[in-house]
């Protein structure tokens, strides 16, 4: 998969390709990350990438011509659906990231000042996506976010093959705890269960606490989905 990415910042994006399960996937050719400064379509002596806002007010927003142009060479490359990210757009969840992984190429567009120009959403712009309900000062770590996370879906990016089927939100469930040695840290012991090696019963607690703790952190998402007559069972005994 081919992501570009248009930024006024590329370096902090290009740090997604420099570590951890991301710089494996693009180290093993698995993603292609691409990187696109608005700066240089600019065609002035101070390579002015803001403008000001009509109608007055604080603040400044993206030049147009310059992000168009950078869109413009970015689909050019990758020939993908053009993102938007931005605090109006529709919250990102594991959903649409699995949607993504399973997709075509994209072209991610991170934000700076108060935004793009709204001609310029609609017509270079083919969906809109928030990370959260906050407001970042700008789009750079949003769409590192979306890079990450869909990265770590694409075959052969995670090592173990099972793992990202493991995660929270793939069954629209909060994760289990985890343990790891040692077997008591400071008098805390890791439950029985997991040491036992009874596979069947280890998968059982696993899901009896992947949904206890849905339902107490986070009783939305339960809301959002039907449960089994088995999950109903253990989370109610
Ligand atoms: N740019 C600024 N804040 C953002 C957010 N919450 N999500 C996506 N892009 C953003």
């Amino acid at each position: 998969m081919r992501i570009d990415v248009v930024s006024l910042f590329p370096s902090l994006v290009a740090a997604v390709a420099g570590c951890g399960v991301t710089g494996r996937a693009v180290d093993r050719g698995l993603l292609q990350l691409g990187l696109w400064n608005p700066r240089d379509y600019t065609v002035d002596r101070h390579r002015t990438v803001d403008d000001r806002p009509y109608g007055g007010g604080p603040g400044m927003l993206m030049k147009v011509e310059p992000v168009r142009q950078a869109l413009h060479a970015a689909r050019a490359a990758g020939n993908g659906k053009v993102i938007y990210l931005s605090p109006q757009g529709r919250r990102l969840d594991q959903a649409a990231v699995r949607e993504f992984a399973a997709g075509g190429n994209l072209v991610l567009l991170a934000g700076r000042y108060e935004g793009i120009d709204e001609r310029l959403a609609r017509l270079e712009v083919d969906e809109e996506w928030s990370i959260g309900d906050y407001v970042l000062s700008g789009g750079e770590l949003a769409a590192m976010v979306v890079v990450d996370a869909i990265a770590r879906l694409l075959p052969g990016v995670l090592g173990d093959a099972d793992s990202a089927e493991q995660d929270s939100f793939m069954d629209g469930l909060l994760d289990c705890p985890h343990y790891t040695r040692p077997e008591a840290v400071a008098g805390l012991r890791v439950p029985d269960v997991l040491r036992e090696g009874n596979h069947a019963e280890i998968a059982r607690w696993r899901r009896k606490q992947a949904l206890g703790r849905t339902w107490e952190r986070r009783p939305d998402l339960l809301e959002a989905r039907a449960l089994s007559d088995d999950d109903r069972r253990l989370l109610d005994e």
